[in-house]
């Protein structure tokens, strides 16, 4: 574990991030910034679809691999261990925004963290990702998981919200998020990642009491997760429901709707804005709206002018650039981003974002054009 006494623990998350502060404040280019300032303001007008001097851009997995910041914190740390020391996560929740001129922060953790206290032995491995040992198998397993309390067993989290909140000031928005009940039954029950998700769909039928128990756990568990989230500073949260798209339209809708609906209504009963994202979800969007989010993330295999009149105009939407655009020449990036800021049309609600995470071979001169390009290219008189 890193001790503050330790190299990480003391100079380079202590002393960094107080830096980033300042860093930070450069970053969002000399303007009177504020999480609700004109620059600093961007990212919440937007999920309240309100009009914006620019269109907000940040990026899913805008923390990781492909900056070299975050490889020498690795170098140093396992994953877990980054995500578990309040100071380390903070660290390296701040290094891409005070390396781009983002518009919002997105605390550092990962979906799979609540299933731990849940009962289930997670771990990382080098180049294999998540492992469970101890995967959910039968309606003893479900029955076996025991409730969670996020304050005390998660309360990693919330500190690393606290300490970023208290780095960026005031200057930018932080989003907490969590997965989504379907996408962490998948990964309770698969014991990892999957292609063709065979267990969990095998267990969703022949076993429907067994996994209508397991997601009402997980939603109730995420529920309480969230609002914790938000009670320590989290601006806004991003459900992340980034399997749910393996599922035909009517699966979805009874097999896990219901349950993120559950997570969702509770934010919007507190006025947590949020963000309810789904890989590969061409075929939920209505689903999905219906489910709830004041903005629904989109990927690239939906036209987003189309996507967004598919969901309709009373919520906003986030996305939807391939990620493997950062790994084209310059001028063609450029240009696919400015194909999806003119799909959007200049329409109050839309957060530029990736359709799904930053990928780690992401060259750090390409997000920052990217975020130069979005910033630009949608530059309007301030409202
Ligand atoms: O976006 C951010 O910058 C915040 C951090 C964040 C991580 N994971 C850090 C992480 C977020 C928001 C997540 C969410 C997450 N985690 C999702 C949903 C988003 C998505 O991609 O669909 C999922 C499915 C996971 C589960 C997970 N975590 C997998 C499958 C893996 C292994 C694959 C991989 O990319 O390595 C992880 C590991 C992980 N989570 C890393 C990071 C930075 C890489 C860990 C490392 O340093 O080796």
């Amino acid at each position: 574990m890193a001790s503050a006494e330790g190299p990480a623990g003391g100079d380079t998350a202590g002393g960094a991030a107080a830096v980033g502060a300042a860093a930070v404040g450069a970053a969002a280019g000399g303007s009177v910034a504020g999480a609700e300032g004109p620059a600093g303001g961007r990212f919440l007008r937007a999920c309240r679809r309100e009009e914006t001097d620019a269109t907000p851009v940040w990026l899913m997995r805008q923390a990781g691999r492909y900056m070299p910041e975050y490889r020498a914190l690795r170098e140093r740390h396992g994953f877990l261990e980054l995500c578990r020391t309040p100071e380390l996560a903070a660290e390296a929740s701040l290094q891409p925004v005070r390396a781009f001129d983002l518009d919002a922060a997105i605390v550092f953790s990962d979906i799979l963290l609540p299933l731990v206290p849940m009962g289930l032995d997670l771990e990382f491995s080098e180049g294999a990702g998540p492992v469970i040992r101890n995967p959910i198998r039968s309606e003893a397993d479900v029955l076996a998981l025991r409730p969670i309390e996020p304050r005390e067993e998660l309360g990693f989290v919330l500190e690393a919200i606290a300490l970023v909140k208290r780095e960026l000031a005031g200057r930018l928005p932080l989003i907490g998020f969590a997965g989504a009940p379907f996408t962490l039954a998948s990964y309770a029950i698969e014991g990892g990642s999957s292609r063709d998700f065979a267990k969990t769909k095998s267990l969703m039928h022949r076993a429907p009491r067994a996994w209508h128990a397991l997601l009402a756990a997980l939603s109730a568990a995420i529920a309480d997760y969230l609002a914790a989230q938000a009670a320590s500073g989290a601006d806004a949260v991003q459900l992340f429901d980034s399997w749910a798209g393996c599922l035909s339209p009517a699966d979805y809708r009874e097999y896990a709707l219901p349950y993120s609906k559950l997570v969702l209504d509770a934010m919007a009963r507190r006025g947590v804005p949020s963000i309810h994202f789904c890989a590969d979800s061409g075929g939920l969007l209505e689903a999905m709206k219906e489910a709830g989010g004041d903005v629904i993330g989109l990927d690239w295999r939906v036209d987003l002018a189309e996507g967004w009149k598919r969901i309709g105009y009373d919520r906003g939407v986030q996305g939807n650039l391939d990620p493997a655009a950062l790994l084209a020449p310059a001028g063609e990036l450029e240009r696919r981003v400015r194909a999806v800021l003119d799909a959007a049309g200049g329409r109050p609600g839309h957060i530029f974002n990736l359709g799904h995470g930053v990928l780690p071979e992401t060259p750090v001169d390409s997000v920052r054009a990217l975020v130069e390009a979005v910033h630009e290219y949608s530059r309007r008189p301030a409202p």
